[in-house]
């Protein structure tokens, strides 16, 4: 049994493999918060304190108690009203106008298997692989209920939260403020890990210490963002890699998002993950309902390594979903980076033979192929095949291109339209624009109101049209603007349009994948400004940058892993130099990092030296050998490339047996030291050999001291080992 009601203690307690985590219905009816760590047995409401607490008020039904207090007890759902002024986790506006929610239990039940969210994604479990704990909480006055949901996945050392608000009242309410996780730990130290950036240099991740007053992050823009993403880490100021507590929230989620983490007048931390407050007021009427998103939550006490792996091994398995999820991906080509705006039929089956030629597997047809789009200013919204532009029509290119051994993908963004568009000139008030003001424009398109059905209905059915003229394989799914002007002529309330918005996306992107199962769906946003667990339950890859240059990628694809699997990582090898940063690597560094994602390439073939092609051809017979490890092994960090001379990371099979070490040097002097780089995750004291060099290692020297990075000259070189237990 992973969930344990005592009734003797009126605990409830969630356990995994490695941890646990109890709540308590106290004797007020108030449920309270007590553990969330390493796996723990009994009550632990020693762990509550009560003292006498200045402007820390009291429940009326504590009388004269004036030490018992809202204002300081750990909680499950916090909310405001009942005495707390630490930040709630909830607010509802009520039918008398009021702001106040007093949430006490009323029932409990416990059922086998993970629970499910109508129209949202969510981590999904056989039925003797998980739990779920429902919990009903109703504010007495109002009738308001929450319904807080708990799935515990023991094997993953996972719990997933949503909260479900229900209207019981008699009249109109609104959800104000949703936030599915809370945490609340009554002591330690923590430091509130984040991942910010901005457009082509996504996730970079920054640490600092939870103090006093709130460090809030999010997203206003109606999507997950460049600038923040959605999940989170809170670690003990000394947690390391491979050792210290540290938790994870990540938001199941692809809209707006908001995450606070603060320290009380006691010191004691609190941690939410939710929607984005702003511009969100959803309206209930009575006997509605609103369902909120689910949070991913996982615990190590063995440091951030092994917290990567719990949120890496459940997206991989039970959140990532279709054929693909656990197979190794074709190698692709890509045409943007090839040819932008600038191709033609015959110059696309040019490029695709080349890559034929050199043992890539799919050909992916990117933007510029409908409408009238020649460049970014028009034809988003006409989703009709330019055949003059192809010289032929769709499914005969596809027939060309499968004839040379190769699958076919192609691109969409099935969210966007531009002004010059039939669809915009036919169905102005489709996009988002708000009566008596002029849009924002980005990128000269506006965004469709995805809120409504109807435009839902209208864009699935064109874009299924042009799948079905041939064999589509692939299809990369991209959205290049943020929200903004938000309104939507139908709606009875602005304040639910953002999150009808994304539930209108989600239910496209369901049909898509029901009617569609064994078509890939990659997703972007930019690259990667919609890299999110949401997405990640229908596209189980992502691009994960506009940025191909490797060495920023180091960076990128080092705070993407604190959360995503690689075999999420959409990574191609492109053009050298770089089109985003101008800078000149080898072939095979861009291979190399390329390699710790999905991989594929985007560069104009027709462009490249033998010395290159030949190159390209032992990659793609490397990566054949080695993706099954990469996609499915233990990711450990082995170095960071925002402070560190080398990116370096590693993948180790479940059976410790086998191990790919793979390093890309930064900073170059003269007369180097040698750095060492620590192999870990090996078997203890046990021989390995490189199947390259041939050499042995001692498992142990390697974790203590590291393998010796051999001093090259030249800038950005790149280095690897494939270590094979030799027992
Ligand atoms: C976005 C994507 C790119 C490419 C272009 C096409 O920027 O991230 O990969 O598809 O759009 O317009």
């Amino acid at each position: 049994m992973s969930i344990i009601y005592d009734e003797k203690y009126k605990t409830i307690t969630l356990h995994t493999r490695n941890t646990t985590y109890q709540m308590q219905i106290d004797r007020y009816g108030f449920l309270l918060h007590l553990y969330y760590g390493k796996t723990a047995e009994g009550c632990m409401d020693y762990l509550l304190t009560y003292y006498d607490r200045g402007f820390s008020g009291n429940p009326y039904e504590a009388e004269t108690d004036r030490t018992y207090s809202m204002d300081a007890l750990p909680q499950e759902f916090p909310s405001l009203g009942t005495g707390d002024y630490r930040t709630p986790a909830c607010i509802i506006k009520n039918t008398d106008r009021t702001y106040a929610s007093d949430f006490r239990y009323v029932s409990h039940t416990i059922k086998e298997g993970k629970y499910s969210l109508p129209g949202l994604p969510a981590v999904y479990a056989d039925t003797d692989e998980a739990q779920t704990l429902e919990v009903v909480l109703a504010d007495p006055v109002t009738g308001v209920q929450a319904v807080l949901l708990y799935g515990v996945l023991p094997q993953y050392d996972v719990i997933t939260r949503s909260v479900k608000i229900v209207n019981a009242s008699k009249g109109h309410i609104s959800v104000k403020k949703l936030a599915p996780a809370c945490l609340d730990l009554v002591g330690g130290a923590y430091d509130f890990i984040t991942f910010y950036g901005r457009h082509a240099m996504e996730r970079n991740c920054q640490r600092m210490p939870v103090g006093h007053g709130v460090a809030k992050i999010g997203s206003l823009r109606g999507t997950s963002s460049h600038q923040y993403n959605p999940a989170v880490i809170l670690a003990e100021h000394d947690a390391t890699e491979d050792a210290g507590s540290c938790y994870a929230m990540t938001f199941v989620y692809s809209g707006g998002f908001q995450s606070e983490a603060g320290q009380d007048q006691y010191y004691q931390t609190r941690l939410l993950m939710g929607m984005s407050e702003e511009q969100f007021a959803y309206p209930l009427n009575p006997g509605e309902q609103f369902q909120s998103p689910e949070v991913i939550l996982s615990y190590s006490s063995e440091g951030l390594s092994k917290l990567s792996q719990n949120m890496h091994r459940c997206i991989r398995s039970h959140l990532c979903r279709g054929k693909y999820k656990e197979t190794v991906r074709p190698i692709l080509l890509n045409s943007w980076e090839a040819s932008y705006f600038d191709f033609t039929g015959d110059s696309l089956l040019a490029l695709a033979q080349q890559a034929a030629d050199l043992g890539i597997e799919m050909f992916v047809l990117d933007d510029g192929w409908f409408g009238k789009r020649d460049s970014d200013m028009r034809g988003l919204g006409d989703w009709v095949v330019n055949e003059e532009k192809l010289g032929c029509t769709l499914g005969e290119l596809i027939e060309k291109i499968n004839g040379m051994g190769l699958k076919f993908g192609i691109w969409i963004e099935p969210e966007m339209v531009n002004e010059d568009s039939d669809l915009y000139r036919e169905h102005p008030d489709w996009a988002f624009v708000i009566p008596g003001r002029r849009p924002n424009r980005s990128r000269y398109q506006l965004v469709l109101d995805f809120s409504r059905k109807e435009v839902v209905d209208y864009i699935y059915e064109k874009i299924c049209a042009v799948l079905d003229q041939g064999n589509v394989e692939y299809v990369k799914w991209d959205m290049n603007r943020s929200l903004a002007d938000i309104y939507s002529a139908t709606a009875d309330s602005q304040g639910r349009v953002l999150h009808d918005y994304v539930l209108g996306l989600y239910d496209f992107l369901e049909r898509l994948v029901d009617r569609y199962p064994d078509i890939l769906i990659e997703g972007c946003s930019g690259g990667g400004g919609r890299f999110d667990a949401g997405m990640l339950y229908y596209t189980p890859q992502i691009w994960c940058s506009d940025n191909t240059d490797p060495i920023d990628r180091l960076e990128i694809q080092y705070g993407t892993s604190f959360i995503y699997p690689a075999s999420s990582v959409g990574a191609h090898v492109s053009a050298s130099p770089n089109h985003q940063t101008g800078r000149l690597t080898s072939m095979k560094t861009r291979g190399m990092v390329a390699m710790a994602g999905t991989f594929g390439y985007e560069l104009n073939l027709n462009e490249l030296s033998a010395e290159d092609k030949e190159e390209i051809r032992r990659q793609i017979a490397e990566y054949k050998k080695y993706a099954a490890l990469v996609q499915r092994g233990d990711y450990y960090r082995l170095t960071n490339p925002q402070t560190d001379n080398q990116g370096a990371w590693e993948f180790v099979s479940e059976d410790r047996k086998e191990a790919l070490v793979q390093v890309v040097g930064i900073r170059k002097h003269a007369n180097m030291t040698v750095d060492y780089i620590k192999v870990r995750g090996l078997k203890e004291n046990t021989m390995y050999r490189d199947t390259e060099t041939g050499m042995l290692y001692n498992s142990t020297a390697l974790r203590e001291v590291g393998v010796p990075k051999p001093v090259l000259e030249g800038e950005y070189q790149a280095y690897q080992w494939h270590f094979v237990c030799e027992d």
